[in-house]
C-alpha cells in the first residue's frame, strides 16, 4: 500500500519535474515486457516495423529515433523527460492504435520499459532545457480574444488547423518518415493525443510535436514566434474551442424527433434546427465487407430529427476536413491517391422490428431488407444528389425509383451539414419504412470521405442505434410506462443473476 503511493508520488514527481528525479527503471525487466506488449508493433528493432505497423495509421513510433512527440523538454533540448515517455505509455494516445497500459502494468513494470525503448536510441541522462511556463495566464474573455487573434494573425495556426480549427487542410502535411499527417482537429478535444488542458497546450504550442510539421513557437528562429504570455493566450483559445454540445455520450443511443406545427426546415442552416437536440455517435472504419479499410476519416457524426404531420427530415453533421469535389484542381492537390465524391448514407429497416430484433448492421440480409438514403456530394460537372438503396446485404443493392427523398447540403469551414427529407407514409409500406409515432426505428449511419480514398465498401459506419418520433405531449406517459417496463425488467433480470451466484 504505502509502497504504492511512494511510486505513485515518485511518477507524480517525474511528470511535474522531469529531469530532477531519474528513472529507475531496469532495462532487463523492461525488455520482457517489451517483447510481449509492445513488439508486434514498435517492432524487434524498434524501429516501428512490427507485424501490426502496417495497417496502422500514424505508424507505431521508430524509437532508433530517440525523438518523442508529447514532450515537456524544450523544443532544442535532446532529449524528452522520462516522465513524457511514461505518460504516454500509462495514458496511451487517443486517436491511434497506441493503446494506454495503465492498466495492465504496474508503475514499475512502466519505469522499466521507458528504461528499455531509451536504449534503441542510446538516450542516457537528462534533457538539458525544460519549458520555460514563466506566469500562467488564466483563461478569461479578454485572455481568449487575445488567443484567438494570435491564432489567426498571418494564419499562425490557421494555416493547417484552419480557420475555425477543425483541421481542414489547405496543403499536405507529411511526417519526418513521409507518412501523410492531418493536423488536429482542435474542436475535437477527444483526439487530441496528450490532452485538451491548457499546460499541455502550452506546451505543445512551445515545443511543437517534434517529427510532425507542427513546430515550435519559442524558437527564436521562428517568425511567427510567441511570448510566453502570448502562449497562454493562444492555449486559452484553444481550450476554449472544444465542442460541448456534439460529444458523444454512450447512454444515448436514441434520436428523439420533435413534432413541428407547420413545415420543415429544408436548409441545413436554419436556425428551427436548433428545436431538435443533437446524439452524437462515433463511426468506425467498415471492417466486414470485403476490401478493408483501416484509415477512414470521418469519426463522429450528429444527428438531429423533425417531423410534422406527413414528413420526416434528418439533419446530419460531420466535420470532414476536404470538400472532395472531383474535377476540382485544388480538391485533387489535397486528396490523398484517389478523389472521389464525399457521401453520406442514412439505413433503415423496410419494417420497424417487433421487439429488439434489427437486420444485419451492414446493408441487412435477405430475411430482413434494409432501405440506404445515400447522399453523394457532387462533382464539378455534377449538383450533389440523393438516391434510395433496396439492401439484402453488400452485395445486393439496387437503386430504385424514390418516393419523395429529397436532400439539401452545405460544407463551411470544414463541416459537412446534409438535410434529408422523405414523407413519412409512402403507397410501398412493404419496400418503404413507414414512420410512425412512438416506435423505436433502428437507424444506421455510413461516411465516405472522397478525398481519403473511401469508395464503395470502404467506409466509417456506426452501428444501429434508435430513432424515436417523439409523439406530442399527450401521449409521452405511455412511453415512458414502457421505458420504465424495460428498467425493471432489466433491473429484475439483474438481480435474478447476481442472486444466483455463488460467493467465491
Ligand atoms: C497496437 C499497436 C501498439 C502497441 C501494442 C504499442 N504501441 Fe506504442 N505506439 C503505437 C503507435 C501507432 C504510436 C504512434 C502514435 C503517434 O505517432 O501519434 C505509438 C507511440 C508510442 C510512443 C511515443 C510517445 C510520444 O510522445 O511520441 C511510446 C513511448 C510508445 N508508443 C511506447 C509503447 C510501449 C512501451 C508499448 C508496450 C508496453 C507500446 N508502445 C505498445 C502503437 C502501439
Ligand atoms: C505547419 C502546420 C501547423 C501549424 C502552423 C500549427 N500546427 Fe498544430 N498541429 C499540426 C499537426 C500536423 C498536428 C498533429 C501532429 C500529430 O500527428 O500528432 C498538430 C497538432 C496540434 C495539437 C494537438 C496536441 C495533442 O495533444 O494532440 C495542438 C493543440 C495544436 N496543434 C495547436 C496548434 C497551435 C495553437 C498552433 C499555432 C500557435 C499550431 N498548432 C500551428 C500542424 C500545425
Amino acid at each position: 500500500m504505502t509502497y504504492r503511493i511512494a511510486v505513485a508520488a515518485l511518477l507524480y514527481a517525474m511528470f511535474l519535474s522531469g529531469p530532477a528525479l531519474a528513472q529507475s527503471g531496469d532495462v532487463d525487466r523492461g525488455e520482457a515486457i517489451y517483447q510481449t506488449r509492445c513488439l508486434q508493433c514498435h517492432g524487434d528493432e524498434g524501429d516501428g516495423l512490427g507485424p501490426a505497423a502496417e495497417r496502422l495509421n500514424p505508424p507505431p513510433r521508430d524509437f532508433t529515433l530517440g525523438l518523442y512527440k508529447f514532450i515537456t523538454s524544450a523544443f532544442d533540448a535532446d532529449l524528452p523527460n522520462d516522465g513524457d515517455i511514461i505518460r504516454m505509455i500509462r495514458d496511451g494516445m487517443p486517436g491511434t492504435a497506441m493503446p494506454g497500459w495503465g492498466d495492465l502494468l504496474s508503475e514499475q513494470d512502466i519505469l522499466d520499459v521507458t528504461a528499455f525503448i531509451k536504449v534503441f536510441a542510446e538516450l542516457e541522462g537528462a534533457p538539458e532545457g525544460q519549458i520555460d511556463h514563466g506566469a500562467q495566464v488564466p483563461t478569461s474573455p479578454e485572455s481568449i480574444a487575445a488567443g484567438d487573434r494570435l491564432f489567426h494573425a498571418s494564419e499562425r495556426c490557421s494555416e493547417c488547423h484552419g480557420v475555425q480549427g477543425k483541421g481542414d487542410a489547405v496543403k499536405k502535411l507529411k511526417n519526418d518518415n513521409g507518412d501523410r499527417t492531418w493536423p488536429r482537429n482542435l474542436t475535437k478535444p477527444w483526439t487530441f493525443r496528450a490532452s485538451n488542458g491548457v499546460k499541455d497546450i502550452f506546451a505543445r504550442i512551445t515545443a511543437g510535436i517534434p517529427t510532425t510539421q507542427m513546430p515550435s513557437f519559442a524558437d527564436p528562429k521562428s517568425k511567427k514566434r510567441l511570448s510566453i504570455e502570448e502562449r497562454w493566450h493562444v492555449a486559452n483559445y484553444v481550450a476554449s474551442l472544444a465542442k460541448t454540445d456534439k460529444v458523444v455520450r454512450p447512454e444515448n443511443t436514441v434520436i428523439q424527433a420533435a413534432r413541428l406545427a407547420g413545415a420543415l426546415p429544408g436548409d441545413p442552416d436554419d436556425g428551427a434546427w436548433a428545436q431538435a437536440p443533437p446524439s452524437t455517435f462515433f463511426m468506425l472504419p467498415q471492417l466486414v465487407g470485403r476490401e478493408r479499410f483501416f484509415t477512414t476519416a470521418n469519426d463522429t457524426v450528429s444527428v438531429r430529427a423533425l417531423y410534422n404531420d406527413t414528413a420526416i427530415a434528418l439533419h446530419l453533421e460531420w466535420d470532414d476536413r476536404t470538400r472532395s469535389l472531383p474535377g476540382d484542381a485544388a480538391a485533387k492537390a489535397i486528396a490523398d491517391e484517389e478523389l472521389y465524391e464525399d457521401a453520406f448514407a442514412v439505413q433503415f429497416p423496410v419494417t420497424i422490428p417487433r421487439g429488439m430484433e434489427k437486420p444485419y448492421f451492414l446493408m441487412g440480409d435477405a430475411a430482413k431488407p434494409v432501405n440506404l438514403w445515400r447522399w453523394s456530394s457532387g462533382t464539378t460537372d455534377k449538383a450533389g444528389s440523393i438516391k434510395l438503396i433496396d439492401a439484402q446485404g453488400i452485395a445486393a443493392q439496387e437503386v430504385r425509383e424514390s418516393h419523395g427523398l429529397t436532400a439539401l447540403a452545405s460544407y463551411k469551414d470544414g463541416t459537412w451539414r446534409l438535410v434529408m427529407t422523405r414523407p413519412r407514409a409512402t403507397g410501398t409500406p412493404d419496400r418503404d419504412l413507414q414512420f410512425e409515432e412512438g416506435r423505436f426505428i433502428p437507424i444506421a449511419f455510413f461516411a465516405w470521405d472522397g478525398s481519403n480514398s473511401e469508395a464503395g465498401t470502404q467506409h466509417a459506419m456506426t452501428t444501429w442505434y434508435w430513432l424515436l418520433l417523439k409523439p406530442s405531449t399527450g401521449a409521452q406517459p405511455i412511453i415512458g410506462a414502457v421505458i420504465a417496463v424495460f428498467l425493471i425488467g432489466g433491473l429484475l433480470a439483474w438481480w435474478g443473476r447476481s442472486a444466483g451466484r455463488t460467493p467465491s
